[in-house]
This record gives C-alpha cells, sequence and structure tokens, in this order.
C-alpha cells in the first residue's frame, strides 16, 4: 500500500516535471552521467608542502581542536611536540577581555609495531562564552605557535549554523583539493563533521604510523582553527594481530581525543553533542551495537533525551551507510540498519550522513522497518519521518573513487555520483536547512547537487521535491 503510494508519487511528479532527467525506466532517482576522473588517486609524497614540520625547536604540530564538552563552551586542545615533552599548557585570550588565561592538559604517547610517536598532547579549556573569538597559543617554553577559534552560539532552536561534511579524506592530492574547496566555499562552514577514514596510514606497510603524523600536519590548516567532529571508520581500527598490534583503534584514540564522557557515554566510539541547534549522534559501525551492548544501551537512552524544543534539528553521524546502491561495501552497513532504523524512525532523524563509499548518494526519506521474518514486508517505502540517508565518503583517498553502481538505481536512491566532493548543511532556523554538495571539479561556489531539508520536527512537510534537480 505504502510503496504504491512511493510510485503514485514519482508518476504524479514526472507529470509535473519536477523531476528533470530522470532515467526512461523510472526506476528511481538520478545517476549523474558526469564525467568525472577515474583512475587511482595518488598519495602526496613526504616532502610535499601540506606535510611540513613546523621550523622552530620543538614547534607543536598537528594541531587539531574539538568539542570540548555537551554544549559548546569548552573545546579540546591537540597538538604534537617531536624533540622533547614540552608544555601541555594552552594559553588562551578572548577578543573582547584580552586577559590571558591558561589551561593545563596532558600527554600520551605510543608505540606500533617499530614506530614510536612523538608527545601527543590534549588540553580542554572550559567555560568559554559563547560565539566569542578566542586566540590561543601551544608549544610554551620552546617555539609557541598561536592560532584561534570561533566558540558556537549559546544552544538554541533557531540559532543559525553551518556544517561542513567531509568523509574518507586520505591524504592524496585529490584530499587535497577536497580540502581547499572545502575552505574556498562561500557557504563557510563552521565546524566539520567528519564521518570516517582520517589517515588511511594503515594501507602503508606496517600501518605506518608516519602517515598519521603526515595527515595531521596536511589537515592543520583547517583543524586547528575549526572543531572537527570525529567519527571512527574502518581505517582508524589499525587491528593487525600478524606485527603483534592486538589493540584495536590504538593509533586514533591517543590522537583523536572526543568529549564522549559529557553524554555519558562509555567509550570515545559513540557519543552526542550539542551545537547551535543542532543535536548531533555519533555512532560507531565497528563497536558491538547489538542488543545489550554498551553502544546500544547508551543510544536506547539517549534518544529521548533529544529536546527538540532546545535543538530542533536531530543529525547522526556514522561510517559504513545503511542506503548504499554502490557495488562497494555493499549491504555492510544493514546489520546495524536492522537494529537502529526503527528508532530513528520513531525519534524523527532528520539527516544521517555516512562514509565509507567513496562517491556520493543522497537517499529520498524512507525506511524500511515494516519486515518481521514472516511478513516477507522488506522493500523500503516512503516514509515522513525517517531520515535522509547521504553517502559522503568522496574526501579523495588513495583508494580511488567507487565507480559500480548497482543497476537500475533503486527507487530510494535520489541522486548518486562517482566524484570527489564535499557538502555543507547550513541550518537556518528550526524549519528550514539548506544542504549542497559540492565536486572537487567544478568552482568553489558550485552546488551539483542541493535539497531544502524541511525539520521532520516543527516542519514534517515533505522536502523531497522541494529541491531542483540538477
Ligand atoms: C620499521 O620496519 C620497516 C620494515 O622492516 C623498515 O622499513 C622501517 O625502516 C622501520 N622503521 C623504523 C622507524 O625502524
Ligand atoms: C595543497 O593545496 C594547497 C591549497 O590549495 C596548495 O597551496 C598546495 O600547494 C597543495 N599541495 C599539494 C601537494 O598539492
Ligand atoms: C526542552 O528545552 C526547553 C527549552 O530549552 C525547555 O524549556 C524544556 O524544559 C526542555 N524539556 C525537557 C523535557 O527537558
Ligand atoms: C560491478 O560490480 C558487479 C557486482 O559486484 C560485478 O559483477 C561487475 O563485474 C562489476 N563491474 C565492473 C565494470 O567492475
Ligand atoms: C526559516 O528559514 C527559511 C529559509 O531561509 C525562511 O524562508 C523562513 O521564513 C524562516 N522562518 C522563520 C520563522 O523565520
Ligand atoms: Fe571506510
Amino acid at each position: 500500500m505504502r510503496l504504491l503510494g512511493f510510485r503514485c508519487f514519482v508518476a504524479v511528479a514526472l507529470l509535473l516535471g519536477l523531476l528533470l532527467n530522470v532515467p526512461e525506466t523510472c526506476n528511481g532517482g538520478k545517476t549523474s552521467a558526469f564525467v568525472r576522473k577515474d583512475e587511482k588517486a595518488t598519495d602526496m609524497p613526504l616532502d610535499s608542502d601540506v606535510f611540513k614540520v613546523p621550523s622552530g625547536y620543538n614547534a607543536p604540530q598537528q594541531v587539531h581542536i574539538t568539542q570540548g564538552d555537551l554544549v559548546g563552551k569548552a573545546v579540546i586542545v591537540s597538538w604534537v611536540t617531536q624533540d622533547e615533552t614540552g608544555s601541555s599548557v594552552v594559553r588562551y585570550w578572548s577578543e573582547k577581555s584580552k586577559e590571558k588565561k591558561v589551561a593545563k592538559g596532558k600527554y600520551t604517547m605510543y608505540r606500533y609495531f617499530n614506530y614510536t610517536s612523538g608527545f601527543i598532547h590534549h588540553c580542554t579549556i572550559r567555560d568559554l562564552e559563547f560565539n566569542t573569538k578566542y586566540y590561543y597559543e601551544v608549544g610554551i617554553g620552546f617555539t609557541t605557535r598561536q592560532f584561534w577559534f570561533i566558540t558556537p552560539p549559546e544552544v538554541g532552536p533557531d540559532v543559525p549554523y553551518t556544517f561542513g561534511l567531509i568523509g574518507d579524506l586520505g591524504q592524496s592530492f585529490d584530499s587535497n583539493r577536497t580540502l581547499t574547496h572545502y575552505e574556498m566555499n562561500p557557504r563557510k562552514g563552521q565546524t566539520v563533521l567528519f564521518v570516517g577514514d582520517l589517515s588511511y596510514a594503515d594501507n602503508y606497510p606496517n600501518h605506518d604510523n608516519v602517515r598519521w603524523d603526515t595527515w595531521g600536519r596536511f589537515t592543520e590548516r583547517s583543524t586547528a582553527y575549526q572543531p572537527w567532529i570525529w567519527t571512527a571508520g574502518n581505517h582508524e581500527i589499525d587491528f593487525a594481530p600478524e606485527i603483534g598490534e592486538k589493540v584495536p583503534f590504538k593509533p586514533y584514540t591517543h590522537r583523536y581525543h572526543v568529549p564522549y564522557r559529557a553524554s555519558e557515554s562509555t567509550k570515545p566510539f559513540w557519543y552526542s553533542i550539542k551545537r547551535a541547534s543542532v543535536h548531533i549522534i555519533v555512532l560507531a559501525s565497528y563497536s558491538a551495537y547489538g542488543k545489550y551492548t554498551p553502544q546500544y544501551k547508551w543510544l536506547e537512552a539517549e534518544l529521548p533525551k533529544v529536546n527538540r524544543t532546545e535543538t530542533p534539528w536531530l543529525i547522526v553521524l556514522l561510517h559504513s551507510p545503511w542506503y548504499n546502491s554502490y557495488n562497494y561495501h555493499y549491504m555492510e552497513g544493514e546489520s546495524m540498519r536492522v537494529m537502529y532504523e526503527p528508532w530513528f524512525v520513531q525519534y524523527k532523524v532528520d539527516v544521517v550522513f555516512a562514509g565509507h563509499v567513496h562517491a556520493y548518494e543522497r537517499s529520498e526519506r524512507v525506511s524500511n522497518v515494516a519486515y518481521n521474518i514472516v511478513n516477507g514486508q522488506c522493500t523500503p517505502v516512503k516514509d515522513q519521518s525517517a531520515p535522509v540517508y547521504i553517502t559522503i565518503g568522496d574526501g579523495g583517498n588513495l583508494e580511488g573513487l567507487a565507480t559500480n553502481m548497482t543497476e537500475p538505481q533503486p527507487a530510494y536512491s535520489a541522486f548518486r555520483e562517482a566524484s570527489f566532493g564535499h557538502a555543507i548543511f547550513d541550518v537556518k532556523n528550526r524549519t528550514h536547512a539548506h544542504y549542497s554538495w559540492h565536486r572537487n571539479q567544478d568552482e568553489y561556489s558550485v552546488e551539483a547537487d542541493s535539497m531544502w531539508f524541511f525539520n521532520r520536527f516543527w516542519h514534517p512537510v515533505d522536502d523531497s521535491t522541494s529541491y531542483p534537480s540538477k
């Protein structure tokens, strides 16, 4: 019955001429025929400009920041010193007061096969004022370097805020193009939601962790100035018992800290934050998620806490997509979908961003929750309580693009294209958010795909035809 409704909808939309360029077969949405580069991406060599070690004795490098508490009044500052321990202190001051303050952090280090890390410092600065520019300095005692960030506005229902979306970045020439396009995008992302797979160091012999360091230096030009919200992907696991590395996520957890305790999580792989008008839930595709597991119990308790009066927008980040019509990582997200999709519909998640598949895809609002083993109802149906699923794993890592798609395009898939790029989710108020996808081949301001999101709690009107087809 509901499926019939969806077909009718497609037919009506076609009649109205709303969906241009739909293939004659009318199986699904649009598969873009854009001619993209179809060859392996190449990693930038070790002596590339983007990997340059900052000058000065024991100069801090790989500086990155992320949100440090539940609401955005704290920031975790992280950096690495190579020559000696140095100081874990951050000196910071607001543009308004200029009174300098200090916060003391801690350092850690780790060994991986025959690699020894530098001194990895993490320092949380707390009690910051909202909506304020802060300058900060690290490397005190030896070579100091100065950076800045802007805190988000206070959490509230109509606070506009702009998020960038990047996934599966790696450190190839294409990765550098993606980051440049994000930086140059006139829509100006204020925080990056990163959907997993950072450095791809594990593609090197013995997971050469030098490539974790180069990645940290490459991304510093963005990560030191605006928070990146981290999601763990499969390339963060670094589980290699054949070389004696039996602790999963060792490099990742030493290098990238997240404020998981603030949301009562027990592990850094799943957690939540509130930022401006958005409640963001980060899930772990590579930690246990079955019934009775810590992640399951956490999510079960977390979803009822989401207060749409305070944070109208509910965004979920995870690495392995649930709705993916490429012939790569096909159905890898299926078991997690089976566990959690009914909750996403019940709690009206606005959008789910995933990576993993090195391409771009956006779904209709669909759910597939009717199946109960005996009834045979296992087809995704249009569902206005369901999120839009977006795969944004097209950051440009060395593994290259996923170009092989399932044919015909399934009905739930609204748009798919195998090009490198990034996206922007631009929240305007409690009812409207403008979303756009930007491919690297285009000029900085070009939107290769876009959609006006209508909030599922405040304005649950069908938004599938609100975007112009491109
Ligand atoms: C680690 O081992 C590899 C392979 O044996 C070798 O090529 C590399 O130089 C070693 N690195 C260090 C830091 O010892
Ligand atoms: C990376 O991009 C930046 C900014 O566009 C540019 O200055 C730099 O030369 C690029 N580096 C490489 C190795 O492509
Ligand atoms: C939800 O947030 C609003 C606005 O901040 C607040 O007035 C209300 O008490 C909250 N509801 C619950 C159940 O906490
Ligand atoms: C695309 O993937 C399908 C399914 O895995 C496979 O049968 C087919 O050979 C692939 N096509 C190409 C051109 O690689
Ligand atoms: C919310 O933002 C949209 C898009 O900018 C705008 O059309 C709408 O009027 C806004 N709503 C309110 C209540 O301001
Ligand atoms: Fe992945």
